[in-house]
């Protein structure tokens, strides 16, 4: 197995903060997990798990072995009465994928098109967009078990899928998710109901509302390939509804269980911080969720960016930020 000591990560992570890997290794193929495993054990660096880099703080150095997730493949696997089932590997870029669907005219990903990332991240933290998220239309996942060195298949309820939040964000580092599998409904309607959405006439495509969702996305979000950016860094914040009336101003979002979300970029950006910089990292001038590397950041200016934050808004607010990019 082909390992590069001292691996330079800079261009494998959206924020394109600085750091260097240990040990690393592009994983194309399952079986050489256990290889892996192994190789973590007695060297003592643990094996760390890297997508596309799109929702991590990356360290400036990693006393690890990074495998850099590539396994491929796409296939529609089934059609049943209600469904058509496709699976994607883990290494899969996600935006790719769902393209790929509607250009087979299986429609259902299309409002989480744009999403930065691969298939294989996808369940972890639920992705989520534009009135969508991965759990909607969620089958299965395979994974490799590090702990007993077995192949573990997923359904839903394994999952526990929640708002940006699965069973493997508890379990950090424990399992490898190999493939993904998803149920897109054959009974099929555009979802207009996010707002910049509704403009899409109702008889609109799939194919007419990924093209809307990808410009949306470009209108709000920086490039990262641009200006270095992770997407939201913290979870909008889920409050009581007794809570949420000291926030009358603001927008929120009812939930179905009586809880209201709130918006975290509004909270920002009502503390004062939207284009704020401190050092090199800073909040996006157009979206205060969205923290940017102006050139040369590592992850402790993202920490020290992010802490100021999270204080600004807590004595404001009394809301506390919870970061949505893991750190690595
Ligand atoms: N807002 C402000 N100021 C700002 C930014 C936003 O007041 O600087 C307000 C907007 O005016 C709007 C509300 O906040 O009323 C919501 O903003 P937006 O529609 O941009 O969505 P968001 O809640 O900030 C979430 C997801 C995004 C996803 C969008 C669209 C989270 C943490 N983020 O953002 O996901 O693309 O909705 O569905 O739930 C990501 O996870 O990386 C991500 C980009």
């Amino acid at each position: 197995m082909d390992m590069i000591a001292d691996f330079d990560l800079t261009a494998h992570n959206t924020f394109g903060l600085k750091s260097t890997a240990d040990r690393a290794v592009l994983i194309d193929d399952a079986a050489m997990l256990p290889e892996l495993a192994k190789a973590s054990a007695e060297t003592g660096r643990p094996l760390k798990i890297l997508g596309g880099g799109s929702n991590v703080v990356l360290a400036e150095r990693l006393d690890a072995i990074v495998a850099i997730m590539r396994i491929a493949g796409r296939s529609v696997n089934q059609q049943t009465t209600d469904a058509t089932i496709v699976t994607a590997g883990a290494g899969e870029n996600w935006h790719d994928f769902v393209v790929w669907t509607v250009d087979q005219g299986i429609a259902g990903l299309e409002n989480l098109a744009g999403i930065p990332g691969t298939v294989g991240a996808a369940p972890i933290q639920n992705i989520g967009a534009y009135g969508a998220q991965l759990s909607d239309f969620f089958q299965s996942l395979t994974a490799y078990d590090l702990k007993t060195g077995t192949i573990e298949t997923f359904d839903a309820e394994a999952c526990r899928f929640a708002y940006r939040q699965s069973a493997f964000k508890s379990e950090p580092g424990r399992y490898v998710i190999l493939t993904v599998t998803l149920a897109l409904p054959r009974t099929w309607k555009a979802k207009r109901d996010y707002a910049g959405l509704d403009r899409l006439p109702e008889d609109a495509t799939a194919r007419a509302v990924l093209d809307h969702v990808v410009a949306l996305r470009a209108s709000k979000l920086p490039d990262w390939r641009v200006l270095g950016n992770a997407g939201s860094f913290f979870h909008n914040p889920v409050v009581s509804a007794e809570a949420a009336r000291a926030f009358e101003d603001a927008p929120q979002y009812p939930q179905v269980d009586g809880t209201v979300k709130l918006s975290a970029g509004w909270l920002i950006e009502q503390s004062g911080l939207k284009g704020f910089r401190l050092g090199p990292a800073g909040t996006y001038d157009r979206h205060a969720l969205v923290l940017v590397n102006h050139g040369g950041a590592t992850a402790r200016d993202i920490a020290a960016l992010a802490t100021h934050i999270r204080d600004k808004v807590r004595i404001r607010y009394g809301v506390d930020l919870v970061q949505e990019p893991i750190v690595l």
